[in-house]
């Protein structure tokens, strides 16, 4: 008997069962394809992400599956005999914690020539509660953007414990991880592992600058590490500028789970019938060529759609705070823009320490919160200074931290109830300072005002920097009701989204950059609504290659304020040549971040020059592709990139040694991008005391720059290059 029992079961876990395909659905963009199955009991099944097929018809032959190894369903709930980490987990209102969901209908419609929007609805088979699946695909850039939606009609409320915006279902024999992890002044470390068995994730429970020690995007190599120029890359990047969840799971039927989306922890969210819940949208894109590649869909795609006046150019700008910090006088400033026009400058930004009232903000852990100009320092205002600064010929930028207090402000003591904090436990202070509560409305309307009214200083005022200098901890909010403490991090979130979209529609041609100590929160969920960030305040050059690779993977150059700093550097102490700081700099978004009458000699007449060098090319710096060649943490002291225009008739390189390479040497780059039958002119720019490429004035087919390649004379620590290459006849 007991061997009868045996048998069977050991038959029933090999049994193999059948499911027969009703009808395929897919999502596709120019080159890739998602495709989703629905079986004849209305599951619907995840089946494939990658290069776009002619024909889908393969997919409707029966599907297999043993009993214990379900088949990966397109959004994966808590209950059946799933053992993955559940996209969605609920508690309905009788207290049941299963959901079953079943395939409803989908609908398909053209947004416009480049956009189709596809959205699947699912019904829970027991209960009254639709989950819909949104997909909006970007042809041209392929990119697929995807969130989900959640309402009920049962007779209570029902509890929302995961809701994720995002899944995939890989299967490969190995899985190499690309994330980006970091530190205030050391963002976007590139790190790269292979996955084993069980469950790695990538998250923060931090709130507020939810990006600093990791960012909310990740690239997936399949069979070997990501390379630049081949192999199969599947990147996400969640648009969310809090507490965020991606994980791994690597289970034993060899496929690669992904379950991304707002962190669960200590988020229960509870839910109303007939109240909607809408996830932050998950950007997947693939690639068949590499990482590369990924990052210039990301970055067209942001360019076009995911960025404010992604196709303009962006003005080269000087911002005061490592030129004067807290400590400056009206004059120090008037001379600050003398000099901004003097180096051909386009902005000047008069970043913290310009307000206060009975708290004067002379240092960090006073006055913020009271957003009046402190008319010690500035006694005819901020209005003087911004004319002061067009009658010069430049424009003028402005600091602000609007959710954050100081309490030595005016307005802690008038608002206690605004600030972040729960119980009887005292907040805790980051900087000094405490954040205010944006789930509460009214916090919502003085964050708006505060804007509106530092705004209303000048019709000179063209450019804001909003920073957010803390997490969000030991938070509570004094808003929202007992029973809905956990929606915090979720509710701070909109109300934030609902203040940049009411302050972006009313002031759309404002530059606004996003900055949270640097790069906190570097995330396409905030960024829609800036034109720019600050990529780190590590202002250090050779720290900012390291920083400035992992973020270009993610985001375009046109993005990423890349400011010139003083030697030695004021947060490493590192010395170095202002030749590479220059050529760093100019690799992003430039600008400087130092005293310009620190410049001395003809340093001077350099610095000059090549800020009307970056704007002959900032075109292909900005809007062209980029073309990663030698990575920093490659392990032979050398970083290079390029850019190149899209009709390919201009390029821009840069060459950077990080080490010493001994004089027999000569370092060869093979180039990218180029066309292979166009003539280029190469022309060496911000050239500094000897040539460092001997190509330099001659004209190269573009297919020996890509084949045998360019030589640099370059060997010592800290030496770099920059050759703009123009299509000649
Ligand atoms: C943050 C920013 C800096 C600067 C200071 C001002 O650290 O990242 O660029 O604006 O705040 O306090």
């Amino acid at each position: 008997m007991k061997k009868l029992f045996l048998f069977l079961f050991l038959l029933s876990s090999t049994l193999v069962c059948g499911q027969v395909v009703r009808q395929n659905l897919s999502v596709s963009t120019e080159n890739t394809v998602m495709v989703f199955s629905v079986t004849e009991s209305d599951e619907l099944i995840y089946r494939y992400y990658g290069n776009k097929l002619q024909n889908l018809d393969a997919f409707s032959y029966e599907l297999q599956r043993t009993p214990h190894q379900p088949l990966p369903v397109a959004y994966p709930s808590f209950g059946g005999i799933a053992s993955i980490i559940p996209a969605l987990k609920l508690t309905h209102a009788d207290g049941v914690m299963i959901s079953e969901l079943k395939f409803s209908e989908i609908s398909t419609t053209a947004v416009d020539a480049n956009v189709t929007e596809t959205v699947i609805r699912m019904k829970d088979r027991c209960y009254d509660i639709d989950v819909v699946l949104h997909f909006k695909a970007y042809l041209k850039e392929d990119v697929i953007a995807q969130y989900v939606t959640i309402s009920h009609r049962e007779k209570g409320n029902i509890k929302v414990e995961n809701l994720a915006s995002g899944y995939l279902n890989l299967h490969a024999d190995h899985y190499y991880l690309t994330h980006f992890a970091g530190a205030w002044a050391d963002e976007m470390g590139w790190q790269e592992e292979l996955l084993t068995r069980g469950v790695k994730s990538i998250e923060s429970i931090k709130g507020v600058r939810t990006a600093q020690t990791e960012n909310p995007s990740f690239l997936i190599s399949v069979d070997g590490k990501a390379e630049e120029y081949a192999g199969d890359v599947y990147a996400g990047a969640l648009a969310w500028s809090s507490n965020y969840k991606l994980s791994f799971q690597l289970s034993e039927s060899g496929c690669l789970d992904v379950v991304a989306g707002m962190n669960p922890f200590a988020s229960t969210l509870t839910i109303e019938p007939g109240r909607e819940i809408k996830t932050p949208e998950m950007i997947w894109s693939y690639s068949h060529n590499g990482k590369n590649r990924i990052s210039q869909n990301f970055h067209s795609w942001s360019r076009r759609y995911a960025l404010a006046h992604g196709d303009d150019l962006r003005p080269i700008v000087l911002n005061s705070w490592e030129g004067v910090y807290m400590k400056f006088d009206e004059q120090a400033i008037l001379s600050l823009i003398d000099d901004a026009a003097e180096y051909g400058v386009e902005m000047f930004v008069l970043d913290d320490g310009w307000f206060g009232g009975k708290y004067p903000r002379d240092k960090a852990d006073s006055g913020l919160g009271d957003w009046m100009v402190n008319k010690r320092k500035l006694p005819h205002g901020i209005g003087y200074l911004a004319d002061y600064a067009v009658k010069k010929g430049i424009r003028f930028g402005l600091w602000i931290e609007p959710e954050m207090v100081n309490p030595r402000s005016e307005l802690a003591e008038k608002h206690p109830e605004w600030i972040v904090k729960t119980g009887k436990y005292t907040p805790y202070l980051e900087r000094n300072q405490w954040l205010l509560d944006l789930s509460n409305p009214e916090v919502q309307r003085f964050v708006e005002k505060t804007f509106d009214d530092v705004v209303a200083m000048s019709p000179n005022i063209s450019y804001i920097k909003w920073d957010a200098n803390r997490h969000a901890n030991n938070v509570g909010s004094s808003y929202l009701p007992v029973e809905k403490q956990s929606h915090f991090w979720y509710e701070y979130t909109q109300g934030l989204y609902s203040v940049y979209e009411k302050l972006r529609n009313k002031y759309p041609d404002l530059i606004i950059q996003l900055c949270s100590s640097g790069g906190g929160r570097v995330d396409y969920g905030a960024l829609k609504y800036h034109d720019e960030f600050w990529a780190s305040d590590n202002t250090n050059a050779v720290n900012r290659i390291y920083i400035q690779y992992g973020t270009s993977h993610f985001f375009p150059a046109i993005a990423i304020g890349s400011h010139i700093s003083s030697s030695p550097n004021h947060q490493t102490g590192m010395p170095l040549p202002l030749k590479f700081r220059v050529d760093v700099a100019m690799s992003g978004r430039l600008g400087m971040e130092l005293q310009p009458q620190d410049i001395k000699g003809k340093d001077i007449v350099f610095v000059k020059r090549a800020v009307e060098t970056y704007k002959e090319v900032r075109s292909v710096i900005q809007h062209g592709d980029l073309f990663r060649l030698k990575s920093p943490y490659d392990s032979t002291d050398w970083a290079s990139l390029m850019y190149v225009s899209s009709v390919q008739n201009k390029a821009v390189y840069f060459v950077y040694s990080l080490g010493y390479h001994n004089r027999h040497q000569f370092y060869t780059e093979k180039l990218k991008g180029l066309s292979p039958d166009k003539r280029y002119k190469v022309t060496e720019i911000n050239k500094g005391n000897k040539s460092a490429s001997s190509a330099a004035g001659k004209v190269f087919m573009g297919e020996y720059l890509m084949n045998v390649g360019i030589q640099l004379n370059l060997s010592k620590p800290y030496e770099s290059a920059v050759l703009l290459l123009e299509e000649v006849e």
